[in-house]
């Protein structure tokens, strides 16, 4: 029997700039799911049962096509990746616990894929870096999920280390582990419950944009890539050869690896209240430049604005519903929840969830 852990994550700065060969800041996050295996007699039929939705499916490994669940097509994604790259897995049971919120932007599905993966590479002893495993989950995303994700997620619910956020470089994957003190500062989380339909679709379409922008100055300069190649004064020289949709959302993607950058160096010198108005950069940025907030996650950012003890708020993940993360004074977590939950609740008619995280470790067998 194996039974391998992997954690959701949040991310402090660095909002869509992964799949643009930019910088973000993720860190696990004590929220973890759970998976549990066992051989079983079949050589390649698979029950897998999931206790958070009741439900489970059976899929036979020599046909891992993509199924109508979401959920299950991480998972089908997972193995059916595995096999295309040469890995053998036979017949197995898997039952799935999680305490991570589902669709709260706290990437239950990286948690999802990451506990699955990291169970299976000890089952059938495949000898997987654990980056090699966050690159399989995220190839899952875009061959069965059909979300072109970038790696933050699967790397950080890999990665992680308990009390230290992830400096990663997602062009070189070079990565530094940074304590994140914050003396009698916290993260907190709220979950406005909104899930967005176009979000898939919606992330995608992001990505072609800020391709639009790439192509037309490669058509000009050959040695670039990416958005990481294009400096703020290149993308003003071409800004009249692009339409503004590219040139918005190059112009965010430039900026938030910047304030990655910043960031760090805010908290190396504990500089909260730095830190505090990066996020309100960053959050500004991804609601008029990248517009992927919503009117729920504008509103408590907005309204953050107004409590003494919060330093600074953002919208957290792909955006169009799901977490806003606060920097706020530990000890006033409580009143601010509750404020802010009165606050919503008037504006939008329903309570939205807070979510008390700590910083967490990476994937474990356990
Ligand atoms: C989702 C994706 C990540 C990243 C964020 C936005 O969480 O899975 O790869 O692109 O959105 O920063």
């Amino acid at each position: 029997m194996i039974r391998s852990r992997a954690p959701g994550r949040i991310n402090i700065i660095g909002e869509h700039t992964d799949y643009n060969n930019g910088f973000v800041f993720p860190a696990a996050i004590s929220h973890y799911t759970e998976a549990l295996f066992t051989l079983n007699d079949h050589d390649h039929i698979c029950k897998i049962y999931s206790e958070v939705l009741q439900e489970g499916f059976t899929c036979d490994l020599r046909e891992l096509g993509i199924r109508q669940k979401t959920w299950e097509n991480y998972l089908v994604g997972v193995m059916g990746v595995l096999i295309n790259q040469g890995y053998k897995l036979r017949g197995f049971d898997c039952e799935i616990k999680s305490n991570v919120p589902i669709g709260g932007g706290v990437s239950s599905s990286a948690a999802l894929e990451c506990s699955f993966i990291f169970g299976l590479n000890a089952l059938f002893d495949l000898n997987l870096t654990r980056i090699e495993m966050a690159r399989i989950c995220q190839k899952a995303d875009h061959q069965y999920v059909g979300v072109m994700s970038g790696i933050m997620d699967q790397f950080a619910s890999m990665m992680g280390k308990a009390d230290h956020a992830i400096h990663l470089d997602c062009q070189s994957l070079e990565y530094k582990h940074h304590k994140i003190e914050l003396d009698d500062y916290s993260f907190f989380l709220i979950n406005t419950n909104v899930h967005h339909e176009l979000a898939s679709s919606e992330y995608n379409r992001r990505q072609t944009e800020c391709k639009e922008a790439v192509d037309t100055i490669k058509s000009r300069c050959n040695s670039v890539q990416s958005l990481r190649d294009i400096s703020l004064n290149m993308l003003e020289e071409f800004k009249s050869q692009m339409n503004s949709i590219a040139y918005k959302r190059a112009l965010h993607v430039i900026n938030e690896n910047e304030r990655v950058q910043l960031s760090i160096e805010a908290l190396k010198e504990n500089d909260l209240i730095k830190l505090g108005q990066l996020m309100y950069a960053s959050h500004h940025s991804l609601c008029t430049l990248y517009e992927v907030s919503c009117d729920e996650l504008d509103f408590l950012v907005e309204q953050s604005k107004s409590f003494d003890s919060i330093l600074g708020a953002r919208m957290m993940g792909g955006g169009f519903g799901g977490c806003v993360l606060f920097l706020l004074k530990e000890d006033d977590i409580e009143a601010v929840d509750k404020n802010m939950k009165e606050l919503f609740e008037n504006r939008f008619g329903y309570k939205p969830s807070p979510l008390k995280i700590e910083i967490g470790q990476g994937a474990v067998l356990c």
